[in-house]
């Protein structure tokens, strides 16, 4: 068996740290619900209308960004949209959600049974999607993908099942080093239709403890199920990993001695600077985000901006935002920003800071570094795919 004394988790409460208060008065039993497909007969849903698309066809919203930074939880309905196909239907009293591969008994569960079979665990986390601020490369020179500027990120509550728990109902065999995910909607490329997924290796498992899970099988989002948009009614969600490694609608768990084939994580979501095929072939997938970090509201008042934003730290355990930093000189000098108290492993960090504008070309710079010295560069190279953009952040503000 793959050896789970290594992992701390064991003895653990089952709902842990913000997410204990939701989870205690969670609407468990999930009703029936059918989602029905595709945004051509579902228009978007009404609570999802604040949002800016990007693109309808598929779903790519992101939100006012002045809203974004309104609330260090992101309520559902300004949390951004990615999906790379049509939400499929469901009907969420039939769906079912199988774990086999690299198991000693393959199983398959309903959502009920998996929620009433399993302790309820939840978890504060921020996901964020890796082409965020794409807009940024695409300035620099053109390129496929969707034009994202600095909000395809949201800072939640999620609620469900351990993925560590439902492994070890499945006994895991010992040579078992990555986890496969699949989603049930079907992403039409060309000719070509399949569906999205992803991986994650097994020592993220091995990564958690009493209040953080390592891999969340997400039920709810801030204390009621999951929306269609957001991969109703299961998902992956993976603290400190890109948002594309926390699978939407998802229904196969395959446990593996490999990643996982699946388009998304073995030529996807890379980090390439030619972009050949050798090139991907030769390079991991992206797992974590860089430390980033964005102004989304400036005020003016008497001659002065009251300015906002968030910042990311790098999603590893133990690490924070250690500071934000602000220059209204183009870098030659940085003034701290203050930083909001709301803080988690796994969170972004609001911050505030007040600039005196004199001058109506002011181009304010924002910078953030994590507690591990991770800094924000003045520039990045740019790349085909447009990821992980997180150079300084520059905004020209006027008086
Ligand atoms: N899961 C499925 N099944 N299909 C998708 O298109 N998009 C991924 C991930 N999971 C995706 C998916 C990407 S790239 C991101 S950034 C997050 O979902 C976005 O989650 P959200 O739409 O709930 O914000």
């Amino acid at each position: 068996m793959f050896n789970f004394n290594r992992r701390t988790f064991l003895g653990r409460s089952s709902t842990s740290l913000l997410g204990a208060a939701a989870g205690a008065s969670l609407p468990w039993s999930l009703a029936s619900r059918t989602y029905a497909a595709g945004w051509d007969e579902a228009p978007v849903d009404p609570a999802k209308a604040d949002l800016i698309y990007r693109t309808r066809s598929p779903r790519n919203g992101e939100p006012k960004l002045s809203k974004l930074v309104e609330n260090w939880i992101t309520p559902t309905s300004q949390f951004y949209i990615r999906s790379h196909g049509a939400n499929p239907a469901i009907v969420a009293d039939e769906f079912k959600v199988s774990v086999d591969g690299m198991v000693e008994k393959p199983l398959v569960f309903s959502i009920q049974e998996l929620v009433d079979k399993f302790p309820k665990s939840s978890v504060t986390c921020t996901v964020s999607c890796a082409g965020i601020r794409r807009y940024e490369f695409i300035k620099m020179k053109e390129m496929k993908g969707v034009p994202w500027q600095e909000g395809p990120i949201g800072n939640a509550v999620w609620s469900g099942v351990r993925l560590s728990d439902v492994l070890k109902a499945a006994g895991i065999k010992p040579e078992a080093r990555h986890v496969w995910f699949e989603g049930a909607d079907e992403v039409v490329d060309g000719k070509a239709t399949f569906p999205f997924g992803g991986s994650v290796p097994m020592s993220k498992l091995l990564e958690e403890d009493e209040k953080i899970p390592g891999v969340l099988l997400a039920t709810h989002m801030n204390g009621e199920p999951l929306l269609p948009d957001h991969g109703a009614p299961l998902r992956t969600i993976v603290p400190g990993y890109i948002g594309a490694r926390s699978v939407k609608w998802l229904r196969k768990i395959v446990v593996s001695d490999k990643p996982s084939p699946n388009h998304f994580i073995a030529d996807v979501y890379k980090m390439v600077y030619s972009g050949s095929p050798v090139e991907i072939d030769e390079t991991a997938p992206i797992y974590r985000y860089p430390v980033n970090a964005a102004l989304c509201s400036a005020e003016h008042k008497d001659g002065k901006a009251d300015l906002r934003g968030y910042a990311l730290p790098t999603g590893r355990k133990g690490c924070s935002i250690s500071k934000v930093e602000v220059s209204a000189d183009g870098g030659k000098s940085w003034m701290d920003a203050t930083m909001g108290d709301q803080v988690g492993e796994f969170c972004w960090q609001l911050w505030t800071a007040t600039l005196a504008v004199v001058n109506p070309e002011t181009v304010v710079c924002v910078r953030a570094t994590d507690s591990l010295g991770n800094t924000m560069p003045e520039s990045v190279p740019w790349n085909p795919k447009g990821y992980l953009y997180n150079a300084w952040h520059r905004v020209p503000i006027k008086p």
